[in-house]
């Protein structure tokens, strides 16, 4: 039996994948800050799960110690992990303003949910993914490479985080770090971006690319749902 955390797993790309582990055994621990629908969402997992698969949802904000010591604390119990999921993420201020307009002082928040909040996870959970040769998944954007107008804020924050697991690849050789572009996704994110969302296809595409990614483990590297083999 496998276990996986996946972080931001109440909507969006993050429920989709729990939902494609779970069907296939994973054990799963999830979060997300609101607790209501992170409990809906665990419900809606357990009832397309495999037999034996457990899900564990604890409400909290990635950016909280606290918060992150839970969710270590469930991973070990479920005996240790196979697979960390850097998925929960913010876009900061919106609208989102062009760089002469953005107020620094949003930018800390930005780091600590997404690029501080992931290396403290992967701290926490790093010696089991040795041992197991376990891997990270880092959730990131074409924005941390593309120079969108607007996407500035965010965009250096995804470009952290990429930088970071480009490290990390370097200096973990027993565990696969992947940090991958899913592509525009009908979500709320890239509706609260102010993006046509709906003419954006559904997370669960690029789900179903990661779930092959888990089980192929190539190589680790940057990679695109585009390019996935099987992806549209
Ligand atoms: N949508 C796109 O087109 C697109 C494109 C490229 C990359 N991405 C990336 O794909 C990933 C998933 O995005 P999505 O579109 O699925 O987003 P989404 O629909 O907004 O879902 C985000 C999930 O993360 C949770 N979350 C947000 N902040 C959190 C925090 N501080 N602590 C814990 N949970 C938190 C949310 O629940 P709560 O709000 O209740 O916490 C929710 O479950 C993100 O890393 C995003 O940057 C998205």
């Amino acid at each position: 039996m496998k276990t996986a955390l996946i972080t931001g797993a109440s909507r969006g790309l993050g429920r989709a994948l729990a939902r494609e582990l779970a069907r296939d055994g994973w054990t799963l621990v999830i979060d997300a800050r609101g607790a209501a629908a992170l409990g809906a969402a665990a419900a809606e997992i357990r009832g397309v799960a495999a037999p034996g698969a457990s899900i564990t949802a604890i409400a909290g904000d990635v950016a909280d110690a606290g918060h992150r010591a839970a969710l270590a604390g469930a991973a070990a119990e479920a005996g240790g992990l196979d697979l960390l999921v850097n998925n929960a993420s913010t876009l900061g201020t919106t609208p989102m303003p062009r760089l002469a307009d953005q107020p620094v002082q949003d930018l800390p928040g930005v780091f600590a949910t997404n690029v501080l909040a992931p290396l403290a996870l992967i701290q926490a959970v790093l010696p089991g993914l040795r041992a197991r040769r376990g891997a990270v998944l880092n959730i990131s954007s074409d924005a941390a490479v593309e120079g969108y107008p607007a996407w500035g804020g965010y965009g250096m924050s995804k470009a952290a985080l990429e930088q970071l697991s480009n490290v990390l690849a370097a200096e973990e050789p027993d565990v696969a770090v992947w940090w991958a572009d899913p592509g525009e996704m009908n979500t709320g994110m890239l509706r609260a971006a102010g993006e046509d969302a709906d003419a954006a296809p559904p997370p669960e595409e690029a789900a179903a690319a990661f779930r092959r990614l888990v089980a192929e483990r190539p190589a680790s590297g940057r990679y695109r749902v585009a390019d996935l083999a099987g992806a549209r």
